[in-house]
């Protein structure tokens, strides 16, 4: 672990702790940017074969990263949104389908199944807040759901669902299973035939600590060829670069999704931002980030006046922990840390603390300081 601190320069003084919105990168994915960059500006494109290469290891490492059964299952999009756009609009609607979603999903995870209202589709919003909230969402599944569509992880709260039990509930009840997993892949295992999942989708830019506008849509298999296309071009056929031929095909594997050429800058930086999670073992990333978190949670536990929005258990949580301090406005607190360098985010209820395995335990223990502190004032 110590080997891989080095990647981590931010500047002095800066407590990082915004890994739930945007991470900062590690050195090796800025220098295969600044490799990638000079490239461009001494050869261009001549050597466009060692690019594909690195798309492909990109891919690979993708696919290994939430135990895909192919690299052919992974497409790289944009981002999340494009993703979930992907599985909303290529699914075929009858009026009076419904989804199911929690009530406390990001945007993303939202709006795009409301947005199907045109069609007639029935969008139900399941409470989290009690004790069993897989249960409650497995309630709200009746006759006429097609599709449940969850966080793992809940970008305010950051409650962790239980994604096998939802997944198996799904296939009992023929409902079709798509997990927004950008609050997990690259903060802990993510494994999506473990899940049963049908779609999963993540951008880069968290917890894979990579750049954003470069993510990854998981589809199953056997759901491929019932997503309608909505983009088409050159890059999604089954004879790619045989410019020549005027029959085609979409291809069979999920380069479906990629109508045109891909993003090479974003694929050089998370491709490198992968190859340090991969050498250090997701388990480990895990671990980590979990010794973090708890160190986290001890410490606000131990100071008067913090409210804890997040889950406490380590099966419920992953490297989100959100709190509030009672009688003080949360934005006013906000402010005050971001003033001192203590990068953080205003989410839900309250601040937002998303440290990540390299973290240090001084950076928390200032952290907590500092909350100790405005809670005094
Ligand atoms: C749970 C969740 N889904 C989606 C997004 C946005 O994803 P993207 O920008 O990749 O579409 C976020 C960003 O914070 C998020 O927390």
């Amino acid at each position: 672990m110590s080997m891989f601190l080095d990647e981590f320069a931010q500047a002095p003084g800066l407590r990082y702790l915004n890994h739930a919105a945007i991470a900062p990168w590690p050195r090796r994915a800025s220098e295969a940017v600044a490799r990638f960059a000079q490239v461009n500006v001494r050869l261009g494109a001549s050597d466009y074969p060692a690019w594909l290469a690195t798309e492909r290891r990109l891919r690979e490492r993708l696919a290994r990263l939430v135990n895909a059964p192919s690299q052919a299952d992974i497409a790289l999009v944009k981002n999340t949104s494009e993703a979930l756009s992907l599985v909303a609009f290529g699914l075929d609607w009858q009026a009076g389908d419904q989804v199911v979603i929690s009530d406390e999903e990001f945007p993303s995870n939202r709006v795009v199944w409301e947005a199907l209202g045109v069609h007639g589709v029935e969008v139900t919003k399941v409470s989290l807040a009690g004790p069993d909230p897989e249960a409650a969402l497995l309630a709200a599944c009746g006759p006429r759901t097609r599709l449940l569509a969850v966080s793992a992880v809940q970008f305010a709260s950051g409650l962790r669902l239980d994604l096998p039990r939802l997944g198996e509930g799904c296939r009992a009840r023929h409902v079709l299973f798509c997990v927004d997993a950008i609050q997990q892949i690259g903060a802990l295992p993510f494994d999506v035939q473990h899940a049963q999942c049908d779609f999963a989708m993540a951008d880069g830019h968290k917890w894979m600590l990579g750049p954003e506008g470069m993510g990854l849509f998981y589809c199953r298999a056997a759901l491929r060829p019932q997503l309608k296309l909505h983009a088409y071009g050159w890059h999604m056929l089954e004879r790619l670069g045989d410019f020549d031929r005027r029959e085609w095909q979409p291809a069979r594997s999920a380069r479906r999704f990629e109508c045109g050429s891909p993003n090479m800058l974003g694929a050089c930086a998370l491709e490198a931002s992968l190859s340090l999670l991969e050498e250090l073992g997701m388990a480990e990333v895990g671990r980590h980030l979990q010794l973090r978190v708890e160190q986290l949670l001890q410490g606000l536990a131990s100071i008067p006046g913090v409210h804890l929005h997040s889950p406490v258990s380590p099966e419920k949580r992953a490297g989100i922990v959100t709190f509030s301090l009672a009688g003080q406005d949360s934005t006013a607190v906000y402010r005050s840390l971001m003033a001192e360098q203590t990068i953080c985010a205003l989410r839900g209820p309250g601040i937002r603390f998303s440290p990540h395995f390299y973290t240090s335990e001084q950076l928390i223990d200032e952290a907590v300081q500092q909350i100790r502190r405005l809670a005094m004032r």
